[in-house]
């Protein structure tokens, strides 16, 4: 679905990223953890087009990604960023619309196929109540839900979220999760996005990849990527790892910092 290669990533002088390559496969649900600052957002960023590699190649489907219009990006891949900041005052339904414009020309109007898919995201992310309320007068989780009504809308092959749980409870937190593991089931959509939970990573991802430093430490199914070692070299942590009894995927539980000397 996605293949990049070699990719060397930076602002102005500073490389972020050296030589990362990545391949990401149709309907798969891929989290990319690992500590702050470790580069992930600007992985994100760089797959999406917002930020243009200093070297390397990324082809979505077999196309360069230099090659592809911005609308056709949009129809394949859509970014749900860590720091949304659409105005207050627009409705869901109005926040929603926007992910249609990929698939508009300027002089379109609202048309009765635009008027079904934005009330049925509305309706796939239980915000039908909502319908008509400003994102501002939203809790946290439902102006996520928003979001991704938003995202759902654009019809995208891919979604890439970061960090989508990011303020919400962990009732909120889990009911995220289950939404993005039924639209990956229901839609067939890809799914990457950034998680720091872990446990929740390991619960709902087919695959982790690991990150330090600009690079991947680890990439793989959640039983190979979770374990004692490779967590204690990329969070300096001591912890034991069992198995979730419902799940049946690593659970890890953080025993203490190891203090660097
Ligand atoms: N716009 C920018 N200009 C310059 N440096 C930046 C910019 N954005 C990020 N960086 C730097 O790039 C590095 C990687 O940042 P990035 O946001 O990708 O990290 P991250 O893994 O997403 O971290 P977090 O878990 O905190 O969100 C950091 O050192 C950061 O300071
Ligand atoms: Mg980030």
């Amino acid at each position: 679905m996605i293949k990049a290669k070699n990719l060397k990533i930076g602002y102005e002088q500073k490389v972020i990223i050296e030589d990362l390559s990545i391949e990401i496969k149709k309907g798969e649900i891929l989290s990319i953890i690992g500590p702050n600052g470790c580069g992930k957002s600007t992985l994100l960023k760089t797959l999406s087009r917002i930020i243009k590699p200093i070297d390397g190649e990324i082809f979505i489907k077999d196309t360069n990604i230099k090659t592809i219009k911005n609308k056709t990006i949009s129809k394949n891949i859509c970014l749900l960023s860590q720091h949304n900041e659409a105005p207050f005052d627009l409705t869901v339904e109005e926040l929603v619309y926007f992910g249609r414009m990929p698939h508009k020309k300027w002089y379109e109007t609202k048309n009765e196929e635009d008027k079904e898919l934005v009330d049925w995201a509305i309706e796939n992310t239980g915000l039908t109540r909502y319908k008509n309320t400003p994102i501002g007068a939203l809790s946290g989780g439902e102006r996520q839900r928003a979001y991704i009504a938003q995202a759902l809308c654009q019809k995208p092959e891919v979604l890439l979220l970061d960090e989508p749980t990011t303020y919400l409870d962990i009732s909120h937190q889990l009911e995220l999760m289950e939404l993005v593991k039924e639209i990956n089931q229901k839609f067939n959509i890809t799914i990457v996005m950034v998680l720091h939970e872990l446990n929740q990573a390991s619960k709902y991802s087919d695959r982790l990849l690991i990150m330090k430093c600009g690079k991947i430490v680890c990439d793989g199914c959640p039983n190979k990527v979770i374990n004692k070692d490779i967590i204690k070299k990329v969070y300096s942590i001591d912890c034991d790892i069992d198995k979730d009894p419902i799940c049946k995927k690593p659970r890890i539980h953080p025993i203490q910092t190891i203090k660097v000397v």
